[in-house]
């Protein structure tokens, strides 16, 4: 009787374990290059499993996924899964040089990818030089078994992953960059899951089809790892309802077309409603600033059935490239699902507040160099005036093991030098960052607002910002200068979106809210790429508390050395 009583509370314990934190999957990831062709030529490419876009990773909610992660290819490589918080565990996060070593070509790094409240659509990339252009997937949390959406359940899930190509190797573009210090070269084409689509040349074949029945719903799983651009969206003759965003849902509102930042994540039902027949979905990029090409990528929506199809589909009219207005007001749009089944937890008193200057700036040019940036300088970034330098071993690594001269902890939490960051000429003194390789510290627990300052240097721009371990609440936004007095009282404390990564609007200003109880080292910045090359980044050091589920996990024991 007694064995039975131990084996019982025994069982009892091992399933209630396994139900609060889910499953333990496991996947392989072998970085190899790869032979592409596309647009007309064809080149080698590091990829996952030799795939483009890589495999994508199916989990729910609270599973833990073991990626071993083997590189066979001929360069470092680290992996980052985008959006997942990954509680005490930040070794696993995969930001080169702040959490990790890059994984050295022939040998093999086992990460934990640990989730918790993710629901939605996250994913996963490349987090080292510019190799998220071809090495990336979508990560898919789905509801737990027994679970329902709060939206109409989907005929099918379709992932959009919107990428971009350059026909010249990607070590290429960016070595060239990196030399002359102007800005990179165009790609030459954007992408819907890997294909350029049948607007551009030789792509006939290479066009993304999706099959819909007549009267079903269907879900975009919609992901933006373009490097460069926020994207426009739109599917002829068809509207999107948003319902999610960044792995939470949202209140479900319909659109024309869906902005998305490069990092983020949208998903949009739509209906088969219209007459049966081919529609191009398309997509383009929104740019206010820096070399482009204004390229449309296609995919076509098939209606099934008997009917003559069109010797072209019809293609939807996007809005114009330079529309800040259909970018910033879809963004505005977005808010928390926030109902009794999906509760949310907005911090409704701030115990540390933070402002940071976003801004494109510039370098003077070495005496021995030739610089073709502005003023024959080179392009730089900064947040609150500080360009990241990268360290020489993670951060992560010289926090846990205090060693010393890695990092300094200086980073400023305001401004270090206040101005009109938003009028029409900046004097030419204020376009000078400064170099560091400065974190800011925070304590355990503590609720942070965090407003991110565009600046007018060199002219402004949207940055689509970034925080790692965390999802923060965007609790306000607006245009020029941020005003601690005034704009508060306009913040949304009731249903703002829960996002990992926001769209701070050109010469404007994003208000963050998120409480620090993910110990850690933790990565912010920019996901546009030229700007976290030339240095828009910095990282946040969350303390840990007092008791044991507030320290971080020790590192595992194939963590890769520098
Ligand atoms: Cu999607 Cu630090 O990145
Ligand atoms: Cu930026």
């Amino acid at each position: 009787m007694k064995f039975l009583i131990v084996y019982f509370s025994l069982l009892f314990f091992i399933c209630g374990f396994v139900a609060v934190h889910g499953k333990i999957l496991r996947q392989r990831f072998v970085l190899q290059d790869a032979p592409y062709t596309r647009l007309c030529g064809s080149k080698s490419i590091l990829t996952v499993n030799g795939k483009f876009p890589g495999p994508t990773i199916y989990a729910r909610v609270g599973d833990t996924v073991i990626v071993d992660v083997i590189n066979r290819a001929s360069e470092n490589i680290t992996i980052h899964w985008h959006g997942v918080k990954q509680p005490r565990n930040p070794w696993s996060d995969g930001p080169a040089y702040i959490t990790q070593c890059p994984i050295r070509p022939g040998t093999n790094f086992s990460q934990r990818i640990v989730l918790s409240d993710e629901i939605g659509t996250l994913w996963w990339h490349a987090h080292i030089e510019w190799f998220r252009s071809t090495v990336y997937g979508a990560l898919v949390v789905l509801p737990n078994l027994g679970d329902q959406y709060p939206f109409p359940k989907p005929a099918a899930e379709i992932p959009i992953i919107l990428g971009e190509w350059w026909n010249s190797d990607i070590r290429e573009v960016l070595r060239e960059g990196l030399q002359s210090g102007s800005d990179f070269n165009a790609s030459n084409a954007f992408l819907i899951n890997g294909q350029p689509g049948d607007l551009y040349p030789c792509s006939n074949s290479d066009t993304f089809k999706v099959k819909v029945d007549s009267g079903k719903t269907y879900l975009l799983r919609m992901i933006n790892n373009v490097m460069n651009n926020i994207m426009f969206f739109k599917i002829a003759n068809h509207n999107l309802t948003v319902v999610g965003s960044d792995a939470a849902y949202t209140k479900p509102f319909t659109a024309e077309y869906v902005a998305i930042s490069p990092g983020q994540t949208i998903d949009v039902l739509f209906v088969a409603n219209q007459q049966p027949s081919h529609y191009y979905m398309a997509s383009r990029p929104h740019n206010v600033a820096g070399n482009f090409a204004n390229t449309t990528t296609t995919a076509i929506l098939e209606y099934t059935g008997n009917y003559t199809a069109p010797s072209s589909p019809l293609l939807p009219t996007l809005p114009d490239f330079a529309d800040e207005v259909a970018s910033d007001s879809f963004t505005a749009r977005l808010r928390s699902l926030a109902t009794e089944a999906h509760p949310i937890d907005v911090p409704q008193t701030v115990d540390k507040e933070l402002l940071f200057t976003l801004s494109v700036n510039i370098f003077e040019c070495a005496l021995n160099e030739t610089c073709n940036g502005p003023l024959q300088g080179r392009f730089r970034t900064s947040l609150n005036n500080i360009t990241f330098v990268q360290p020489r071993i993670s951060i992560l690594d010289a926090y846990y093991n205090r060693v010393n001269g890695v990092y300094e902890e200086d980073f400023p939490q305001n401004p270090p030098f206040p101005f009109n960051y938003t009028m029409e000429f900046v004097p030419q003194l204020l376009w000078i960052p400064q170099n560091g390789t400065e974190v800011r510290v925070v304590e355990y627990n503590t609720s942070v607002e965090l407003v991110f300052q565009g600046t007018n240097i060199l002219g402004g721009t949207y940055h689509p910002m970034h925080l790692h371990g965390y999802s923060f609440y965007v609790v306000g936004r607006g245009n020029g200068n941020f005003d601690r007095e005034r704009d508060p009282s306009s913040y949304n404390l009731v249903d703002p979106p829960l996002q990992n990564t926001i769209a701070v609007p050109r010469n404007g200003w994003t208000a963050i809210r998120f409480k620090a109880n993910n110990p850690g080292v933790w990565l912010l910045h920019c996901h546009l790429e030229r700007h976290v090359t030339w240095g828009m980044e910095m990282a946040f050091i969350v303390r840990e508390g007092k008791s044991q589920d507030a320290k971080m996990l020790p590192p595992p024991a194939d963590m890769p050395r520098c």
